[in-house]
Parts: structure tokens; C-alpha cells; sequence
């Protein structure tokens, strides 16, 4: 049986070799062996902004990595050597760091997918109190046609407007919606603000303003979009928001077909997106534009 404890990742004291080859192996089936071994050494080398690892003995036999996000705390990935792949190894990971992240101020804990063992991170997130919402991704192929736009409409680019108008919008569109529950950034305008900056500075994939508008009326800014690109070919909305006094107009449907109407005449071929899937106005939209499930995923949240 073995006698596992905690401690905080240290350079050059602990080895993350075996836990980094385990990933390797791990992930070479499912993503091929050149993805699997960058996963790896992605995991070795972020383990010095934050880790905590699970021992046997003297022997690095798991390793959870997190960071921080503003007001929130993130387990960004897990990984146990198949010997110990438990869910009290799991456990005790999980709750370590939590702890870590709490003395360092966070209030909630979010963990976005962050394993190759989802079965056994997802029971001990439980046992650690976390709630799990289910979110989905969505393709479909792109098209050349762009929607006709209602008289006084007009697409700007996101880069042209102001950021708080921006802020502003998303604040108000997400504003007590079902991502605001795991999401403190859809909780003020500042976070919003926070959340906008970080998509202009490319911490979501490299911000591309030929696809990302804002919706003008002569009334103001009834929405806006976001979109980036992850792979090649492949456009990635970030982020879709229509101003409440503005919904239900096929404003939202508008934008979307925009978007996909831009990536296809640049030669994009698919665009894809996230949702969660109890926002149902969203959801909709979606099914109706003839996206498609690619796949399901679980996000964890917890709040102290
Ligand atoms: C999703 C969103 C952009 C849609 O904007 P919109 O301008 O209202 O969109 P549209 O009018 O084109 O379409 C909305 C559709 O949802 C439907 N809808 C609205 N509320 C709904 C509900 N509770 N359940 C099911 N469908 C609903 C509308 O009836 C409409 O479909 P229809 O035209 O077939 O009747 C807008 O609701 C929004 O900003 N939501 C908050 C931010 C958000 O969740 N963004 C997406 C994150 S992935």
C-alpha cells in the first residue's frame, strides 16, 4: 500500500521525469506522439510556475499543476503514474492543491478539462466539493455568405471601439446567465474588462481583428464577437455577446454568420466554438446555424 503525502513542486528536488514519460505514453495514442511528448514537456516546464506534487517515499508519483487567474484560483492539469491512479491519490492531489490556492487568496477554483484521467480527476474534484457543469464543443464546416444587415446596421471592428463599451456589453449579455456561476468574469464590468484585455493580448489564441466586430446601431453597441484561430484552418469563436435590450432580434445570428461568412473567404474551411450546455438561447442559436457536437467536456468549479 502506498504511503503518499504532498509537497510543493521544487526544481531540482524532484523529479518529474517518470510522471512526464507516463504522460507521454498516455497521450501518444490519442494525440500522436509529437503532440504527446510537447504535452509533456509543456507539463515539466510549467511545474516551476506552480505545482504541487505526490510522493512515495522520495518518489515523484503524481503532479498537479495551477495557477491563478485574477480572482480565481485554476488546476490546470493532473496526472498520476498508473500504479497509484486512485481516487485517493487523486484526493489527496486534488485537495493539496486546493489548499495552495486558498492560502493564496482565491475565493472560487475552477478545473476546465486539465487531465488524460478524467474518470478519476472528476470523482475527487467531487469529494473535494466542486460542481461540474457540462460544456460541449461545436464545429461546423464555414461559408462565403454573409448575412444582409438590418437598415442602420453596421460591423466595426472591436479594435476601433472603446474597451469598457466592450466591457460593458459582455457584462450585461453574460450577467446572471449560467457561465457567470463558474466564470467571475461575467460577475462586473471590471472583470468583463479584465476578461477583454486578456482577449485583445492573446491569452485565448493570437486576437485577429478582421474577425472579431462589434455590432453598431444607431442606438449603440448591441453586440460583439470575438474569434481567433487554434489550428490551421480553423476559425475558433471566443466569445459571442448580444446586449439584453437587443436580444431576440437575430442579432446573434447575424453576427455568426459574419464570422463564419469572414473565415470562409479567407480560406478557413471550419469554424468551432465552446458552450455550456444548459445556456439554451445560446445552444439554439447554434443548432440552428448547423453546428454540430465534436465533443463534450466537463468544467469544475468550486467556491469558498
Ligand atoms: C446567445 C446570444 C448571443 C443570442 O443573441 P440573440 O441576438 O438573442 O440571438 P438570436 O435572436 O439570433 O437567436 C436566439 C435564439 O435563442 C432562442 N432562445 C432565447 N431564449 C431561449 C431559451 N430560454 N430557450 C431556448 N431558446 C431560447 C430564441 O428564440 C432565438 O431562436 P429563434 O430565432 O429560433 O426563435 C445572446 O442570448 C447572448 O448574448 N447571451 C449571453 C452571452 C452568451 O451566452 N453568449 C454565448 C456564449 S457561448
Amino acid at each position: 500500500m502506498a504511503r503518499w503525502h504532498t509537497e510543493e513542486y521544487r526544481w531540482g528536488e524532484h523529479s518529474l521525469v517518470a510522471v512526464a514519460e507516463s504522460i507521454r505514453t498516455v497521450a501518444a495514442p490519442l494525440y500522436g506522439g509529437e503532440a504527446a511528448a510537447g504535452l509533456a514537456e509543456q507539463v515539466r516546464t510549467a511545474a516551476s510556475r506552480g505545482a504541487e506534487v505526490l510522493l512515495d517515499g522520495g518518489r515523484v508519483v503524481g503532479v498537479g499543476l495551477y495557477s491563478r487567474d485574477g480572482e480565481a484560483g485554476r488546476i490546470d492539469f493532473m496526472h498520476v503514474l498508473p500504479g497509484h491512479l486512485s481516487k485517493p491519490a487523486y484526493v489527496m492531489l486534488v485537495g493539496a492543491v486546493v489548499n495552495r490556492l486558498r492560502q493564496r487568496g482565491v475565493s472560487e477554483i475552477v478545473c476546465e478539462g486539465g487531465t488524460l484521467q478524467g474518470a478519476a480527476l472528476g470523482d475527487a474534484l467531487a469529494q473535494c466539493g466542486f460542481r461540474m457543469y457540462e460544456r460541449a464543443i461545436l464545429g461546423r464546416p464555414t461559408s462565403e455568405q454573409p448575412p444582409a444587415l438590418p437598415a442602420g446596421h453596421a460591423f466595426v471592428p472591436l479594435s476601433g471601439l472603446k474597451r469598457e463599451e466592450i466591457a460593458e456589453v459582455v457584462y450585461d449579455a453574460f450577467a446572471g446567465g449560467p457561465d457567470a456561476v463558474f466564470d467571475y468574469h461575467f460577475r462586473s464590468v471590471a472583470n468583463a474588462r479584465a476578461l477583454c484585455d486578456a482577449l485583445f493580448a492573446g491569452r485565448h489564441g493570437p486576437y485577429m481583428d478582421e474577425f472579431s466586430t462589434g455590432l453598431q446601431t444607431a442606438d449603440g453597441l448591441a453586440g460583439v464577437v470575438f474569434t481567433t484561430v487554434l489550428a490551421p484552418g480553423r476559425g475558433f469563436v471566443l466569445l459571442v455577446a448580444v446586449s439584453p435590450r437587443w436580444r431576440g432580434n437575430r442579432l446573434g445570428e447575424i453576427m455568426m454568420r459574419e464570422t463564419i461568412a469572414r473565415l470562409g473567404a479567407e480560406g478557413y474551411t471550419r469554424v468551432e466554438l465552446a458552450v455550456t450546455v444548459a445556456n439554451l438561447p445560446a445552444w439554439h442559436l447554434y443548432r440552428r446555424l448547423g453546428f454540430r457536437v465534436v465533443r463534450f467536456f466537463p468544467v469544475y468549479h468550486a467556491r469558498y
